[in-house]
């Protein structure tokens, strides 16, 4: 066995399925394009799940590739266990190589057996091989084939040998093989009581894709038996490079250093070293790939796992932000195998950084509080309540308290959480629930061909017809369905560009199609309502697509593009785009910028793109290698899947973007373009809203409307209303001042004529009035007042406002010791409905009995006579 580094073995596991006929591919994103069903790219068969599924074709019956994974959230999850065990991690990469109904078990066992122990030169008697216990078959071939030692073999149930991508989708029974790290390591072999030890750790798992599973739990038969196989490359690195745990191999030397650095520690072992090395890599690459940190779906999954990171900072006495400080390193160990991530390096910074930053302010605080509980705590397990105080309050995921706990050997009371945020958690659960519905069943081994670049119209046919997802020959009058045509001018659904609307007419019903969406990327389903007769599979057809509204959708389409390159002139390359939507009425584009717009921005954005539209450069698409497209600088976007061949859409030499949507000829049939909003939608991603065309004049129209009725009330002309505007402001504020002034003079000429009102009790004066026409705001004011000109005094006042009483007492400092402020309003506030109190030489309470007010004013000296007694 050599010694090889991961780069090494990475090379020669995609160069030996190379040279045994496989299509070398590169690992996809992060985000799985157009794949609602699963949280992040979790093994190296996601890119084919469509593939295997028989729904999408692909020129090549074999591949291999090494694919970037997240196991965090979801189905797949290790994020619990990294830091605890030597083998888990939240990013890593995937070895593997997939048969598409090309070869099957016999092949996929032979191959891996030959590439661990000749390529690679591991002994057989280091492996240990285990089955699921159904497949008689895989076992015959290694018994009987292969000739392993039937010592180093284990039957294993469906727990661990039936692999499903997620709750849907292909599935089917698998292979796996062990490695055995030596006597010295705790742990028994696969299937024993002890198997979850360190010492057999699996290194590869060879799938026999067999079967689709819907949401109901059903398995059908795929199209035809696939293999997909995965090799953590950090577990074999691990092998080839004779450590036992992942975290010493190569790629995660220089993480655990300078995470050792940061802390000022030198004990390498360190778990929480171990913590921060993973989740640097899952992060950033998350953010390269476009996810960022947010309160839920995949964002918040990425905020748990930054903050678990940052907690585990803190436990190592980190005191500044350094979780970011970690991205430079990354780059320089993969990026070259990933030059996305190196080109996003920045931005990823910025991001991790910002994170911390916001999470920092509340983090000391959650610790204290968790610390302070674990040190009073009866028992071992920390309460729901206290675990839903850090998760609401201080931000603390509630698997960062778990692993709190779990150092402490302690649990959480996971059901008391529940009770505690039931509503937070049917927010979340909203955000992290995906979208299972009718159209995952439809299945159908057409491909439509798509007219509709050029064409609204056309003669089609119909393939198929669905309802609720089921097959039907026909559907009447009324039924909602799906409609599969042979081929079709309806745009479906991406891009951003939502789908055609129009109808299909056959010679015996209409059925009108609200949208249109594309299963697997060739098949376009037609979705709508039959509004008269009966249409029925097989049937010929006129279709035709709603021409205003995908006109006006082009409009807007090509704008964004337009916009797009605009703001990357005016802003900076940074911007990416993060998101758009394109229909008739408006366009909205979501791009990352990390603060508002200034109008100038926004104006000099809105300026360049209506140049733009009046150069009038023709929109040109042009098919091409998908490479080729990349270095001609054709911009790829984000949760995008493309194929190998691409669309590159260019606008004179303004704008060149991989799309696939309709546009319009020329730039000038845009008309014009106006931004009507620029707000921000998450940390760091920014949305411009705009109109373009015969919108754009409404939006104009409008505004002139609300113009002229401003102009009107102000009978003043349009360009002039600021102006008038301004001095009516000044006005009223002179106004407003003049009235203070007033409203002064008369409360203290009404102080003049109150205080002859007032009696004297045993020298102290005393004076219980009510007073109109005042605000009861205004009472303490003219309470201190008063109080100052009687000198030794005892007053209430009273205001009434409809059947509400508000009263204030107020009493001189030397008569403070016998009549309290706040016993007196209490005296007057009892007798008309209400309570009061208050600081004895000032108090205001209410009551809500105007008729009883007189009668308790007139009590008033007698009290305060009986006080000073
Ligand atoms: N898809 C299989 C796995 O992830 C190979 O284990």
């Amino acid at each position: 066995m050599k010694k090889m580094t991961s780069a090494e073995i990475r090379a020669a596991f995609l160069e030996f399925f190379r040279q045994r006929g496989h299509a070398v591919r590169p690992s996809s994103t992060l985000v799985p394009g157009n794949d609602p069903t699963l949280l992040f790219t979790n093994a190296g068969m996601v890119q084919f799940k469509d593939v295997f599924l028989g729904r999408e074709k692909v020129d090549f019956t074999r591949a291999a590739t090494s694919q970037r994974c997240v196991r965090a959230g979801g189905k797949h999850n290790d994020l619990e266990n990294v830091g605890y065990t030597a083998r888990h991690h939240t990013f890593f990469e995937m070895l593997g190589n997939f048969s598409f109904g090309d070869y099957f078990k016999k092949d996929a066992i032979h191959y891996a057996w030959d590439f661990l122990t000749k390529e690679m030169g591991i002994p057989p008697s280091k492996l240990w091989v285990t089955v699921f216990d159904e497949d008689s078959e895989a076992e015959a071939i290694w018994l009987e084939d292969v000739k392993i030692d039937p010592n180093r073999f284990s039957r294993i149930g469906a727990k661990d040998n039936f692999w499903s991508m997620g709750d849907v989708g292909p599935c089917g029974p698998c292979t796996e093989i062990f490695y055995d790290h030596g006597e010295h390591v705790a742990g028994g072999p696969p299937g024993s009581p002890d198997d979850d030890g360190d010492r057999y750790i699996e290194i590869w798992n060879l799938v026999f894709m067999q079967y689709e599973r819907d949401k109901d739990g059903n398995l059908t038969p795929l199209p035809a038996p696939s293999v997909d196989t995965g090799m953590g490359l950090e577990r074999i690195a691990a092998v080839m490079q004779g450590v036992h745990s992942n975290y010493e191999i190569d790629i995660f030397q220089n993480l655990v250093k300078t995470a050792a650095s940061l802390a000022g520690t030198t004990d390498l072992n360190n778990s929480s070293l171990r913590v921060i090395a993973d989740h640097i890599r899952s992060c950033a690459f998350l953010v390269a790939d476009g996810v960022l940190p947010s309160n839920e779906g995949r964002g918040y999954v990425l905020r748990r796992i930054v903050r678990r990171a940052i907690r585990h900072g803190y436990r190592l006495g980190i005191q500044d932000t350094f979780f970011y400080k970690l991205v430079a390193p990354l780059v320089a160990e993969m990026g070259e195998a990933y030059p996305e991530l190196a080109k996003a390096q920045e931005q990823v910074e910025r991001v991790l950084k910002k994170e911390e930053e916001r999470f920092a302010e509340t983090l000391g605080q959650g610790m204290r509080i968790l610390e302070n509980c674990v040190a009073k705590l009866d028992g071992h397990v920390i309460p729901g309540d206290v675990v839903f105080l850090l998760y609401d309050t201080y931000g603390f995921p509630v698997d960062l308290t778990a692993d709190f706990a779990r150092e402490h050997n302690l649990s959480v009371d996971h059901a008391g959480f529940e009770v505690e945020m039931s509503a937070q958690r049917d927010r979340a659960r909203a955000g992290g629930q995906f979208a299972a519905d009718y159209d995952q069943d439809i299945k159908h081994d057409s491909v439509t061909d798509f007219t509709g670049y050029h064409n609204l119209e056309g003669s089609v046919r119909i393939l198929g017809l669905f309802k609720k997802g089921q097959p039907v020959e026909s559907l009447e009058a009324s039924d909602e369905g799906v409609v599969i045509l042979d081929q079709t001018p309806f745009y479906a659904e991406s891009g951003g560009q939502v789908g055609d609307s129009g109808v299909i007419e056959c010679a015996g019903g209409v059925f009108e199609v609200t949208d249109t969406q594309k299963q697997g990327g060739q098949l376009f389903l037609h979705k709508g309502k039959v509004v008269k007769g009966v249409i029925a599979e097989g049937q010929a057809c006129e279709v035709s697509v709603n021409a205003d509204t995908r006109k006006a959708t082009e409009r807007n389409h090509s704008a964004t593009h337009l916009l797009h390159a605009a703001l990357r002139s005016v802003l900076g390359e940074h911007v990416q785009q993060k998101g758009s939507l394109v229909n008739a009425e408006r366009l909205r584009f979501d791009f990352s910028h990390f603060e508002p717009m200034t109008v100038e921005q926004i104006a000099a954005v809105e300026r360049i793109v209506n140049e733009q539209i009046r150069a009038n450069n023709p929109v040109c698409a042009q098919v091409m290698a998908k490479d080729d497209a990349v270095k001609a600088g054709a911009m790829a976007l984000f949760g995008e899947k493309y194929g190998d061949e691409v669309r590159v859409l260019t606008m004179g030499d303004f704008s060149t973007e991989l799309c696939g949507g309709t546009h319009v000829q020329r730039t000038g049939d845009i008309g014009l373009l106006k931004i009507i909003g620029e707000t921000g939608v998450a940390a760091g991603v920014r949305r411009v809203e705009a109109v373009t065309g015969q919108g754009a004049l409404e939006w104009i129209a409008q505004r002139e409307q609300a113009l002229s009725n401003i102009a009107g009330l102000l009978k003043a002309a349009p360009d002039k209303t600021a102006d008038k505007v301004q001095q009516l402001l000044e006005k009223n504020r002179n106004l407003e001042k003049e009235l203070e002034k007033l409203k002064a003079k008369l409360a203290s000429s009404a102080g003049d004529e109150l205080t002859s009102q007032a009696v004297d009790v045993n020298g102290v004066k005393v004076l219980a009035v009510k007073l109109d026409d005042i605000d009861p705001k205004a009472l303490r004011d003219l309470a201190d007042q008063l109080k100052n000109k009687l000198g030794s005094a005892a007053l209430v006042l009273a205001a009434v406002s409809g059947e509400k009483v508000s009263l204030c007492a107020s009493v001189s400092k030397d008569a403070m010791d016998k009549v309290k402020a706040g016993e007196l309003v209490n005296f007057v506030a009892l007798q008309v409905g209400g309570k009061g109190g208050g600081r004895p030489d000032m108090a205001q309470a209410g009551g809500n009995d105007p008729s009883l007010l007189a009668a308790a004013l007139q009590a008033v000296p007698a009290w305060v006579k009986e006080r000073l007694g």
